[in-house]
This record gives C-alpha cells, sequence and structure tokens, in this order.
C-alpha cells in the first residue's frame, strides 16, 4: 500500500530540562476498491430477473474512507452495456475525470474494460453515494459512501453507540431497461417500478417478503446513527419510525443544526444522517419510507418497511407502522426544508457568497416535441431556459481540456427566451423545446446565483436538483413566481443548507449560491431519472484559474476512448 501522501500531526507536548513530546500521526490512507460490473440473478417480490450489479451485490458494495484518504476503485465493466460510475457529492477538485457522469466526464468504460477512479476526500465528511450514470443502471448499480472525520475528531453531536446504512431504492418486476426503451419509443413516460426498498428490500407489504425484510436489532438505552440514503429513480421520499423521533445531524454530507422529527423528506440524491435514540417499549416498529407527491401524476406510490427490532424481542410480534405525512402533503415538505440550517460552527463554518458576481435564472419545464412514430405524434420532454439537453458523443470535459471545438456551444442562456406568469394557469399549446448541447461559462472563481423556477409548462411538478464537483447553499425556496425585487430579502445568509441537492418546490422555485473555485466541466440536472432522461439537464463549464494548482488536473492514462 502506498505511503500517505498528506500527515496530520495531533498532539501536545510537555516539559521542563527535557522537552517531552507525545504525539500521535494522523495517516492519510489510500482505500482500494475493486469494482466487478456483472449480471447477477436477483429474486424480488417473486419475480427473479437477471440485474446488472457490482461484485453481485445489490445494493453495491459500501466504500468507506476517511476524510484526507485517497480513494482508489478499479471499475472493471463485465456486463453488456458500456457504463460509468458517479461518485455522488463528492467534489473531485479540479479532478472532473474521476467524476463518472457518461457523455459529461468521460466516455463509459467499454463491456471487458477498467476504468480506474483515483480521488482525494477533502473537506467532507459523512455521508454520500454512489451509482451508474448512464441509461438508467442505476436502478441497481448504486451504493453507500461512508466518510468518517479524521481519527481522533469526534462527531460534533452525541457519538452515537452503532451506526446503519438505510438505502431507499426502486424495484422493476421486468428489465428495467426494456421498460425504458418501451417509454421512450411511445414518447409517454415508462411503466412504474414495482416497488420501493429499503437496504434492496421491499418488505412484509408485498408478497414474497420472508427473506427480503431489511431489519435493525437495537438495544434499549442505545443511540444510532442511521445513514439514509434516497438512491430511488424518481421518487422523492417521506420515512418515519414509528414511535421513535429522529434528530437530524447531517445532510449530503455536511453536518446540520440538529432538529427532532417525527418524519422527514428525502428527494432522490440526497443523503440524511439521523440520531435514533431506542428508548421506547422494547418491541418490533416498522420504518416505513413511501413517495411524496403533489400533483396528480401517476407514480408508485406504495410503501417500503423495514424493522426496528429490540434485542430479545419475538419476530412473531406484529410492528405497528408509522403515521407518515399523506403523500400531497406540500406543507409538510417545505416546513421540513425550512429547518434544515448548516451546523455553522467555528470548525465547521457556512462559507456563504454574500456577494455574487453572476446571477441565473433557469427556468424548468416539460413539453412536448413532434415524434411521428410516437403515440399521439409527440414525444414527452423537458428543458431548462426551454432548452433539451442533447447528450454528446464524446465527453465535454475531453472537449474542454483539449479544445475539440463543434462538440457543444458554451452560449446557454442565462435567463428564459421569454418571460410569462411561469407558475399560473397550466399552457397546454406550443409545447415544443428548443434542443441543443448549450452550456453556460463561468470564470474561475466567479460567484454563482441560480434561481430554478419551475413552471406550468404542461404541469406543475417538484424537481430535486443535483450539481456534481459542488456544494451550494440554498438561499431560500419560495412558492410562485420567484420576484428578484423582493424574495432576497428572505435569503438566509447566516446557516443556509449546504447540499449537492435540493428540491424545487411544485410550482415554486429555488435560490442556490455557489462560488465556481471548482475548474471543470460539471453537470447540473434534475435527480429524477424521467426527466434527465428527458434533457432536463446542463452543465458549467468553469474555467481554469490563473495558477498552477488551480487547473483541472492532466487526465489519467486509463480514461475510456470515445
Ligand atoms: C439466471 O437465471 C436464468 C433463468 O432462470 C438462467 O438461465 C441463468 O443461467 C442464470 N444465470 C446465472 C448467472 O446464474
Ligand atoms: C483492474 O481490474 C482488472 C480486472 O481484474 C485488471 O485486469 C486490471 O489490471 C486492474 N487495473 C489496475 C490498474 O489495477
Ligand atoms: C459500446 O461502445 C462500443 C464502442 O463505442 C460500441 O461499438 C458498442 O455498440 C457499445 N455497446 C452498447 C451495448 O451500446
Ligand atoms: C491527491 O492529493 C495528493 C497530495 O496532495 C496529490 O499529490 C494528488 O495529485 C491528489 N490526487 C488528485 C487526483 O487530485
Ligand atoms: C408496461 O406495462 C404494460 C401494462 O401493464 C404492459 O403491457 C407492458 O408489457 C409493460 N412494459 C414492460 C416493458 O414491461
Ligand atoms: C416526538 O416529538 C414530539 C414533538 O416534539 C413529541 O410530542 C413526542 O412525544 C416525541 N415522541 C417520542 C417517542 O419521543
Ligand atoms: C396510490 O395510487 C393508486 C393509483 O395508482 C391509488 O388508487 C391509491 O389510492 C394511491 N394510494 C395512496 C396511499 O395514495
Ligand atoms: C391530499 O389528498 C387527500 C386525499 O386524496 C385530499 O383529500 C386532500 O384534499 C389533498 N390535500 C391537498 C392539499 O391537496
Ligand atoms: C393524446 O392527445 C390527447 C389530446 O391532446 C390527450 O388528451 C391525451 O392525453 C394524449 N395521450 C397521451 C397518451 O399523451
Ligand atoms: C399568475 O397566475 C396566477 C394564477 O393564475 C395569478 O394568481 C397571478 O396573479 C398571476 N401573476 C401575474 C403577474 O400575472
Ligand atoms: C420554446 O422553443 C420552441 C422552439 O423554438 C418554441 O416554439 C416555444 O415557443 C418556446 N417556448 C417557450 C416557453 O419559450
Ligand atoms: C476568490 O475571490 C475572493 C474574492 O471574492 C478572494 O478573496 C479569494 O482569494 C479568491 N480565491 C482564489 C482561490 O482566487
Amino acid at each position: 500500500m502506498a505511503r500517505p501522501f498528506s500527515l496530520r500531526m495531533l498532539g501536545f507536548c510537555i516539559g521542563y530540562y527535557v522537552l517531552l513530546c507525545v504525539a500521535s500521526w494522523v495517516e492519510a490512507d489510500v482505500k482500494r476498491y475493486q469494482f466487478n460490473v456483472q449480471v447477477t440473478n436477483v429474486s424480488r417480490l417473486c419475480h427473479a430477473k437477471p440485474i446488472v450489479t457490482v461484485n453481485g451485490m445489490y445494493p453495491g458494495p459500501t466504500i468507506r474512507a476517511r476524510e484526507g484518504d485517497r480513494v482508489v476503485i478499479n471499475v472493471t465493466n463485465n456486463a453488456q452495456y458500456n457504463m460509468s460510475i458517479h461518485w455522488h457529492g463528492l467534489k473531485q477538485y479540479r479532478n472532473g475525470w474521476a467524476d463518472g457522469p457518461a457523455y459529461i466526464t468521460q466516455c463509459p468504460i467499454k463491456t471487458g474494460s477498467s476504468y480506474v477512479y483515483d480521488f482525494n476526500v477533502t473537506g467532507q465528511r459523512g455521508t454520500l453515494w454512489w451509482h451508474a450514470h448512464i441509461l438508467w443502471l442505476r436502478a441497481t448499480v448504486y451504493g453507500a459512501i461512508v466518510i468518517l472525520p479524521p481519527k481522533g475528531t469526534p462527531f460534533p453531536f452525541p457519538q452515537p453507540d452503532r451506526e446503519e446504512l438505510v438505502v431507499f431504492g426502486e424495484w422493476w418486476n421486468e428489465d428495467v431497461e426494456e421498460v425504458v426503451k418501451q417509454g421512450n419509443d411511445l414518447g409517454l413516460p415508462p411503466n412504474m417500478s414495482d416497488a420501493h426498498t429499503i437496504n434492496g428490500k421491499p418488505g412484509p407489504l408485498f408478497p414474497c417478503y420472508e427473506k427480503h425484510t431489511f431489519a435493525m436489532e437495537v438495544e434499549q438505552g442505545k443511540t444510532y446513527l442511521l445513514r439514509l440514503i434516497n438512491a430511488a429513480l424518481n421518487d422523492e421520499l417521506f420515512f418515519a419510525i414509528a414511535g421513535h423521533n429522529m434528530t437530524v445531524v447531517e445532510i449530503d454530507a455536511v453536518y446540520t443544526k440538529p432538529f427532532s422529527t417525527h418524519a422527514l423528506l428525502i428527494a432522490p440524491g440526497q443523503t440524511t444522517n439521523v440520531l435514533v435514540r431506542a428508548n421506547q417499549i422494547p418491541g418490533r416498529y416498522f420504518m416505513a419510507a413511501r413517495p411524496f407527491v403533489d400533483v396528480p401524476i401517476p407514480i408508485d406510490n406504495k410503501t417500503a418497511t423495514a424493522i426496528l427490532q429490540y434485542k430479545g424481542v419475538p419476530d412473531a410480534i406484529v410492528p405497528t407502522l408509522p403515521s407518515l405525512p399523506s403523500p400531497n402533503d406540500s406543507a409538510f415538505a417545505l416546513d421540513y426544508a425550512h429547518r434544515l440550517r448548516s451546523l455553522n460552527s467555528g470548525k465547521y463554518p457556512a462559507t456563504v457568497p454574500l456577494k455574487v458576481d453572476r446571477k441565473l435564472f433557469y427556468t424548468i419545464g416539460l413539453g412536448r416535441n413532434a415524434c411521428p412514430t410516437c403515440v399521439n405524434g409527440t414525444r414527452l420532454t423537458a428543458s431548462l431556459n426551454n432548452i433539451s439537453f442533447v447528450m454528446p458523443e464524446v465527453g465535454l470535459l475531453q472537449a474542454h481540456y483539449f479544445n475539440r471545438k463543434g462538440v457543444y456551444a458554451a452560449d446557454f442562456p442565462d435567463k428564459p427566451p421569454t418571460a410569462f406568469n411561469y407558475t399560473g394557469a397550466p399552457v397546454t399549446a406550443n409545447l415544443r423545446t428548443a434542443r441543443g448541447t448549450r452550456l453556460s461559462r463561468i470564470p474561475y472563481n466567479t460567484t454563482v446565483e441560480l434561481v430554478l423556477q419551475d413552471t406550468n409548462l404542461l404541469t406543475v411538478e417538484s424537481h430535486p436538483f443535483h450539481l456534481h464537483g459542488y456544494n451550494f447553499f440554498v438561499m431560500a425556496t419560495g412558492i410562485g413566481n420567484f420576484d428578484p425585487a423582493k424574495d432576497p430579502a428572505k435569503y438566509n445568509l447566516v446557516d443556509p443548507p449546504e447540499r449537492n441537492t435540493v428540491g424545487v418546490p411544485t410550482g415554486g422555485w429555488t435560490a442556490i449560491r455557489f462560488r465556481a473555485d471548482n475548474p471543470g466541466v460539471w453537470f447540473l440536472h434534475c435527480h429524477l431519472e424521467l426527466h434527465t432522461g428527458w434533457g432536463l439537464k446542463t452543465a458549467f463549464v468553469v474555467e481554469d484559474g490563473a495558477k498552477p494548482d488551480q487547473k483541472v488536473i492532466p487526465p489519467p492514462k486509463d480514461l475510456p476512448p470515445c
């Protein structure tokens, strides 16, 4: 194993004539993983089918590292699909080559080939996750990333007795790629999933659950850290544990001001760490996850369950379900979002940009473009500022780094082509969108404010937006049309939540800020896979800075060729 590339010394000295130093060296490790992408037979809901997995595991293996470590993952692709893996939430400073979205920062790893993702975990600690970033392969190709603080650094909250991963997903009985292909051919949303899952298991509300229920054993009086990850493709989820409150302490690998809640909301792409105290009458309590959807669109609204089981309690006891917010409870969703605050302590400050260099206003729209072979002659589409993103055939980061022309245009508009009443009565006529591979160019170290505005084009709907390469601050969220004259007064300039994925509420807006200090090409997209596929995405080209350590590092030799 390679020796540490960085050493930090924690220690203290005592002495009189002889100086005696007691030191402990905190070494940054190299954590190495082998990921074999392969096809594995898996059975759920009484349906067996071959799925794409990593190392035959569903969900896949957990990456464990400490802040400061180097992580080296050799991904070998033995599945029939060309694919890539994204390390969701890792900032990948100057190192977009290890970010993973196919055709944005790399070309896919071809069947039979390998690519080594090599990155440092710098200035981040908490729960993140990884997933395939091409087609809908992330339906089965996903897993957790656990980043512990450096050795000797405690959590800034009561130390839990034990921790547990709780990863939400979606299961289809049919081959997911076939399901998506059918939807695309028809120009309609593909069939919805057949179940939600917790750690790959749907739980007792589904058939054939005997082997497919996740149970977590707890001891009376102990405190547990639950690392929650929403790896579902299309559903924002409410989560609760019968009889137990949860204390939220971290979101998207950023510590928060702790607060207690009986339920929480987690969107696809987001993570949440909670403390749970086993302080109830010993028994069996359901943990449950069910979608939040506040518009009448068809989605899989089924409830996944797992069991919080006190030690020594017989399995025969039937657990009770928690009371989850009703599926359309927008008020709970908004209130929960407003309760999230960065910890903003001396050690973990919230470095909110107070002066903004560049203001961006992007509208989120759904639409229909002509498609002669589709149902009704149209195909559903989605856009930012009325542009449905067209995927390139070579990696955008390569095109940028090697100055290859003709791959993209850096002319993505800072505001929509026409202003209208974005959240008024639904617009159902002329829902066409423009198409293009258009990006926004941002000079190094620019402070950016981006307002994401939902629109009534076809229908309003909530959208979790994810930015690669950065965390951002969520300045404010509102319902209706963003008002640049009045709404900035609502901004939280002190301790706004810092995260990598944020919900834009149905018929509302969300304002985020970040400092563009990470050069590269960084994907911005709705984390509902349905909408990503329909074009609800673009990317920022963040230019190099003047100094050598402000430039994109050279690509690794094994970067997959296009
Ligand atoms: C998976 O199951 C199918 C059908 O049940 C079977 O033909 C195939 O050999 C199995 N593959 C593996 C790798 O077990
Ligand atoms: C990655 O794994 C493959 C398959 O095991 C192996 O052939 C290759 O040498 C590995 N690459 C590196 C850099 O270790
Ligand atoms: C994988 O990529 C290669 C080279 O670009 C291409 O020839 C092949 O058709 C792709 N395979 C699939 C399943 O798309
Ligand atoms: C990781 O950090 C080390 C030490 O600072 C540096 O030499 C190396 O280039 C970094 N790797 C990447 C991919 O940024
Ligand atoms: C989608 O659902 C319809 C209706 O249940 C069914 O006929 C069709 O076969 C499904 N498509 C796929 C790809 O499974
Ligand atoms: C959960 O919190 C609510 C509101 O603070 C409180 O009324 C309730 O008693 C708590 N429940 C438990 C089990 O601690
Ligand atoms: C779930 O959706 C179905 C229609 O798809 C509906 O009949 C049912 O009432 C919904 N259940 C809940 C809990 O909203
Ligand atoms: C939520 O759904 C319930 C049951 O379908 C309905 O009675 C209620 O009016 C809805 N609430 C809102 C705010 O739409
Ligand atoms: C087809 O178009 C009609 C009329 O615009 C509309 O009512 C219907 O929902 C459309 N069907 C589909 C499947 O989009
Ligand atoms: C936008 O539409 C909403 C709903 O129809 C309406 O209440 C509001 O007054 C409109 N705003 C403007 C500026 O026209
Ligand atoms: C979006 O672009 C299409 C194609 O240029 C155009 O027909 C449509 O009016 C535009 N819609 C909006 C809301 O700007
Ligand atoms: C970025 O700009 C700020 C002023 O807005 C400056 O204080 C800081 O030093 C700059 N950072 C770098 C890395 O250039």
